[in-house]
């Protein structure tokens, strides 16, 4: 149920607005002695006190409105009480965990291309970002009815495993290897780099081995499935911890058969040209860089696999939407490529680069700092371990301790990234990020814990609280009707969050939520010996539980019943 189309049906009857204009001017005032929703008059003529009292007086208020009021150059709706407490309360209590759920996307196929780590290399911390919020928009998309599909776009191809080769070829072997093999794969990385800052006859090897995988040579192949076999068993260990799933891991190296068929696809459709031996797409016209399809030594790009990665998706999974989570960095990239589409006559809207800006760590807070990388793995376990100090400290009893534990320590790192604006940099703050209070994950998951724990409590003195036989007049308290309003709105804010590709509106409206009832939960005894408050109350610590349970699985965070 939708209060405000209620009122933009309204006055679209009433007046000349049309409904979408009528849409972005109805706002919800500050204060609710001000109503609910507000409607400011000025669009309707010179003098908007006057147009309101007119307008206001051919009005036929629906059900879910128990006034409508003149203030000023506003009409103001004021909700029925008894009934948006008990639409919401029932519809959230039949609901349960598709409470908010919706048909919005039907047919609609969306790919999302996210976390996407490269092979050989550590999981950084970009790629942390790309998980959680890629997860979240891919969690959404579902629950708001798309076919959504998520894509772990590997890189797993390219220049670097050249490098790789030729380094682990001189310098490598297979114990090392086996034993910790991202961080074995890396060393030698950089001791590539090392040694070719000296001796530059290393890069042409490096270009020499790319080329020989690209060709399907058998030892350069059977190296580079060994070192990929290896990284992604590592970083299934990190998609597990997250609970994280794709439904592909179609990296780029999975294009490398097609990218002859990708190039004369291009280039039947746009113009190409040779510069310096290479082939490129010249993008001089619109400002950018040119898209490089093929190298001046026969060797493909990075961008000719994001192209054939688009055809690809697009014919495989018949995607109406290609969505891509990817840092602020790649902000080029994605402009180059999207062009190319365009410029090939696709639709524009098809593409979507979700982009963000960067995690940063206190200097010299994290001692794991290697190559001038930090280590996803060990962020995660230090989130964990301080939790499970946390636990001994303050409530050494609680059962599954280590289960929790890992909940509160991953659920903190996602919601300590998801309640920023994704555009954002985000300041890494141990503290702040793993308190109880203010605004973090834990403090979200022990509100909701406490939701729990008052029906448990509620259950064992026998006060069931079901939606049957509520008085819904019950609810007076501002306290009360505050926390209903806001179970009210978190459909609109999935809508949003969809709109936007923006996880932090949904963090802010549940730690909005978790405000209101804690307020109501000072100021309002919920077991008390009366029965009718008993029974309302019960029902809104329900529903409360619920949506907070609801919101924080979209996020991708676990909600635990006791901690
Ligand atoms: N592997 C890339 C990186 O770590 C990200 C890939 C993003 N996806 C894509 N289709 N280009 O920088």
């Amino acid at each position: 149920m939708d209060f405000k189309e209620e009122i933009v049906e309204l006055l679209a009857q009433e007046t000349k607005l049309k409904r979408e204009e009528l849409m972005n001017l109805i706002s919800v005032p500050p204060n609710s002695t001000m109503g609910d929703y507000a409607f400011p008059c000025f669009k309707l003529g010179k003098n908007p006190k006057e147009e309101g009292e007119k307008l206001k007086s051919k009005l036929i208020l629906p059900n879910a409105f128990s006034k409508v009021e003149v203030a000023g150059a506003y009409l103001n709706f004021y909700l029925n009480h008894h009934y948006l407490a008990e639409q919401t309360l029932k519809t959230i209590y039949r609901e349960r965990k598709y409470y908010g759920k919706e048909d919005l996307g039907k047919g609609k196929r969306i790919v999302i291309d996210f976390s996407s780590p490269n092979i050989a290399k550590p999981f950084g911390i970009g790629h942390l970002r790309s998980t959680v919020i890629g997860n979240c928009l891919y969690k959404l998309h579902i629950f708001l009815g798309y076919k959504a599909i998520g894509v772990n776009h590997l890189g797993d191809w390219g220049t670097q495993f050249g490098k790789l080769i030729v380094a682990y070829t001189k310098w490598g072997n297979e114990t090392e290897l086996q034993q910790d093999p991202i961080k074995y794969l890396l060393k030698l990385y950089v001791r590539f780099h090392d040694e070719a800052e000296r001796d530059a006859s290393l890069n042409d090897l490096a270009r020499d081995e790319f080329k020989k995988l690209e060709d399907g040579q058998k030892e350069a192949l059977r190296l580079w499935e060994l070192f990929r076999e290896l990284s992604l068993a590592e970083f299934k260990k990190i998609y597990r911890l997250l609970d994280v799933e794709f439904d592909s891991y179609t990296g780029e190296a999975f294009y490398s058969n097609v990218l002859g068929k990708t190039i004369e696809e291009v280039s039947s459709r746009v113009s190409t040209e040779v510069s310096d031996g290479a082939l490129i797409v010249n993008l001089e016209k619109y400002n950018m860089a040119p898209v490089l399809l093929r190298k001046s030594n026969g060797t493909t790009s990075y961008h000719t696999r994001d192209l054939a990665a688009i055809f690809y998706r697009i014919q495989k999974y018949k995607a109406n939407k290609l969505i891509y989570v990817v840092g602020q960095e790649q902000k080029l990239h994605f402009q180059q490529l999207f062009k190319v589409m365009e410029l090939m006559k696709y639709d524009s809207e098809m593409f979507k680069h979700v982009d963000f800006g960067l995690f940063k760590f206190p200097e010299g807070k994290m001692s794991t700092r290697k190559g001038n990388v930090i280590f996803l793995e060990e962020v995660l376990d230090k989130a964990i371990e301080l939790v499970r100090k946390l636990i001994e400290e303050k409530n050494p009893d609680l059962k599954n301790k280590e289960e929790v534990a890992r909940q509160v320590g991953v659920g903190a790192i996602i919601f300590a990234d998801l309640s920023n604006d994704r555009i954002r940099d985000i300041n890494f703050d141990w503290d702040r990020m793993l308190s109880f209070e203010g605004e973090t994950g834990p403090y979200l998951q022990y509100t909701h814990a406490r939701a729990c724990s008052i029906l448990r409590k509620a259950e064992s003195e026998r006060k069931i609280g079901s939606s049957e036989k509520v008085n819904y007049d019950h609810f007076q308290l501002e306290e009360e009707l505050k926390v209903i309003r806001q179970l009210d709105k978190f459909n609109h804010v999935l809508k949003d969050v969809l709109k936007t590709y923006k996880p932090h509106t949904l963090a802010r409206y549940l730690l909005d939520l978790a405000q209101a009832f804690n307020e109501f939960y000072h100021q309002c005894p919920v077991l008390s010996d009366q029965m009718q408050a008993t029974k309302a109350r019960l029902l809104l610590v329900d529903c409360v539980r619920q949506v907070l349970a609801n919101g924080l699985d979209l996020m991708g965070i676990k909600a635990p019943e006791e901690m």
